[in-house]
């Protein structure tokens, strides 16, 4: 179908159809092509007769809690980007991008002006969104778009700030949409002013910029250098978009303290995977979550990390040295070449076994034929192995103790035998939904170091970005007293 005209429908139906089309940023068209491929999968309808939308849970991508913890305390910070007109507006497309790179959700408004550098299309493939250019466009507006642009956010940049623009916004103008969303916004400013060093040295901006501060925008550069207009050169170049995007993550993500500063974590995290052939391997079911939820932590805490991981289905965690392992034994390896660090823990699920008659080929069945026995041989501990080290052990070494049955005595046992300082127990019956869930159950037992005391302290049943944050915390007051 090469065209869809929304002409000659009832009413209610062209009404509900555009509410639908502002709510999911799309066009009216591409709005009623998704109602036709959802009606011919058989969807309900609305009051209206239009197939009714899925409901929110159902539609939205599964966030990641981890991602979703690291980035905002709780949900995805927004910032609505406003593209000024001026010759710098095409370092705001590699501007999107900056912002994104810091799981920033990013909405962009072009002025008329700044069409005439860039498109609004560009900037809708890199932000992923619709890009909103007018302030009269009956799809948006139909929802008081540009008032939704402005609050439903959490920041909003300007970049380029035009001297045009910070004129406007100086005088409260609203007679286009990024005017009317400067105007309309309950939510912090950040500008980014770009212009010919003789308009920035005028008077009349000197003004303008004044009465900015004085209204509490925040403002970055303008940077000085070469212009884009030949042999100019002075102040009014557009602060560098890597410079914005770390002023805009700064307004959203203020500092953290940061416990542990200074210090560098080591840890292990998924399953191991020990080859039976090229092909074939023996594993567990750990799926990863916790160990990566701690890096995470330990992470925001300050922390250098070192994540030593097994292969699993999760993302890397940001900032964090992460090296993929396979075998237990390349996991020790990459342990070893970790250290030394202040802080290890243990929490990959490492096979206990290995093949040892590991085909060099493919192991072929023949018909009729039993399958050669494996034969298996114990792994290094790598907990066991870094505790009892002489030399180069870290001064808080972390093990966890994954159990289905008599948890505190078996972990108790376990800290005696591993040498190792904590233990953080869990019971991963089948029936506690642990193994591969995002939440958990666990007992931290720590022991004294000048009496050997074990101490049982358990948690309530909390997320593994809770007992991750809970976990770091402990050792961030455990840390401060030994140095203190
Ligand atoms: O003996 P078990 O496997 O229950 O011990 C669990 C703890 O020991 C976890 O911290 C795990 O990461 C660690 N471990 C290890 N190397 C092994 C086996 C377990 O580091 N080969």
């Amino acid at each position: 179908m090469a065209n869809l005209s929304i002409r000659n429908l009832d009413d209610a139906i062209r009404d509900e159809l555009r509410l639908r089309a502002a709510r999911n940023g799309r066009s009216v068209e591409d709005e009623v092509r998704v109602i036709l491929r959802e009606a011919s999968q058989g969807g309900h309808m609305s009051a209206a007769g239009l197939p009714q939308e899925p409901a929110a849970e159902t539609t939205a991508p599964a966030p990641n809690p981890r991602e979703i913890l690291r980035q905002h305390g709780g949900s995805q910070p927004k910032v609505t980007l406003i593209i000024g007109g001026g010759i710098a507006a095409y370092k705001s497309l590699d501007l999107i991008r900056r912002i994104k790179e810091r799981g920033i959700h990013v909405r962009v408004v072009l002025t008329q002006a700044a069409q005439k550098f860039v498109t609004a299309l560009a900037a809708s493939a890199l932000s992923n969104e619709r890009a909103y250019t007018d302030l009269f466009d009956p799809q948006s507006e139909f929802d008081a778009g540009h008032i939704r642009l402005a609050r439903e956010c959490d920041l909003v940049v300007v970049a380029p700030a035009t001297a045009d623009l910070m004129a406007k916004m100086a005088n409260g103008h609203a007679d286009d949409l990024a005017s009317a969303i400067l105007l309309a916004s309950n939510k912090p400013i950040l500008i980014a002013p770009a212009m010919n060093p003789l308009m920035w040295s005028n008077a009349a901006t000197k003004r303008n910029v004044a009465q900015l501060q004085r209204d509490g925008i925040r403002m970055i550069g303008p940077n000085a250098g070469e212009m884009a207009e030949r042999n100019e050169a002075g102040t009014g170049r557009m602060a560098e978009p890597l410079e914005i995007a770390e002023a805009a993550n700064a307004l959203l993500r203020p500092q953290r303290p940061q416990p542990l500063k200074g210090k560098r974590v080591l840890i292990t995290a998924g399953p191991t995977q020990e080859p039976i052939d090229p092909v074939r391997y023996i594993a567990n079911r750990s799926s990863g979550k916790q160990g990566y939820a701690i890096a995470d932590a330990a992470r925001a805490a300050g922390a250098d990390v070192i994540l030593v991981s097994g292969p699993v289905e999760l993302d890397e965690p940001v900032s964090v040295n992460v090296k993929h392992v396979e075998s237990a034994r390349d996991m020790l390896t990459a342990v070893e070449a970790a250290l030394p660090v202040d802080i290890a823990i243990f929490a990959a699920a490492v096979a206990d076994w290995r093949v040892v008659n590991e085909g060099a080929q493919k192991l072929k069945k023949k018909a009729g034929e039993a399958m050669a026995p494996l034969q298996l041989t114990e792994n290094p501990d790598i907990l066991a192995t870094i505790s009892k080290l002489e030399t180069n052990r870290p001064p808080l070494v972390i093990g966890f103790a994954a159990e289905t049955e008599h948890l505190i005595d078996n972990a108790t046992a376990k800290i005696k035998r591993k040498g190792c300082d904590w233990i953080v127990a869990n019971d991963v019956s089948p029936a506690t939904g642990i193994m591969g869930g995002d939440s958990n159950t666990v007992n931290l037992l720590t022991r004294d170091k000048a009496t050997g005391d074990i101490a049982v302290d358990s948690w309530a049943p909390m997320s593994k970005e809770d007992v991750a944050a809970t976990l770091v915390a402990r050792i961030a007051s455990a840390t401060a007293k030994d140095t203190a």
